[in-house]
């Protein structure tokens, strides 16, 4: 492993990821924007594009602070996702888009908690406010996406299927009775262990956890 400093493979793997997914989701809201009508819904999602971007430069101070590099991999394979699914957001119609960022955007919370958790395990808590931002933030645009579409006729067939909608998120966070950062350590528990899975190294030391 590169990074001499961070002890922590899943933490390693899930801040590489989530510095490329990062860019997915602002190309993915790039299309999405582009593809509506409506001047307000577009600037909301637009803004929503700009808070990934920052998410993803965020993501790159802590990575940089512990020397960790890009995963190619992962670069290029969110490269063709975002850029795929921006496009698509074109042909798909209005409430697809809505309902699959929605539902990403649900599981995304818990990634940033997570990885504030697994610092703290550490005994790190340098990154434990900007984590707890993040965590919050993807919880907002969740939810944005949710109220675009709790009308929708599709809605309640999409969440039987799809387990994400009006009634059931990925994660247990409640905008409305908001843990403080110092609280939130009781947060995305069933995802930490989701997350402990063992991860593998490949030849160039890319880190790759769906290995
Ligand atoms: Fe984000
Ligand atoms: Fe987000």
């Amino acid at each position: 492993m590169e990074s001499k400093n961070l002890d922590h493979p899943p933490l390693i793997a899930l801040l590489r990821k989530a510095y490329s997914a990062e860019r997915a989701a602002s190309f993915a809201y790039i299309g999405h924007a582009g593809s509506l009508k409506d001047p307000e819904e577009k600037a909301h999602v637009k803004q929503i594009e700009l808070d990934e971007w920052n998410h993803r430069d965020e993501v790159l101070k802590i990575l940089q602070t512990y020397k960790i590099p890009v995963s190619r991999w992962y670069e290029w394979k969110f490269y063709a996702i975002g850029k795929f699914i921006g496009l698509s957001c074109y042909v798909i119609g209005r409430f697809m888009p809505y309902f699959f960022a929605g539902k990403l955007e649900s599981g995304n919370v818990c990634e940033y908690f997570v990885m504030m958790q697994y610092f703290q395990s550490l005994g790190i808590h340098d990154h434990d406010e900007a984590l707890y931002e993040m965590g919050v933030k993807e919880k907002e645009h969740e939810i944005h996406f949710q109220k675009s579409i709790e009308n929708e006729p599709w809605l309640p067939l999409f969440e039987k299927i799809f387990g994400w909608g009006k009634d059931k998120a990925l994660n247990d966070v409640d905008l409305d009775a908001l843990l403080k950062v110092d609280e939130s350590a009781s947060y995305c528990a069933s995802r930490r262990t989701l997350t402990t899975l063992p991860v593998k190294d490949d030849a160039e030391g890319n880190i790759d956890p769906e290995n």
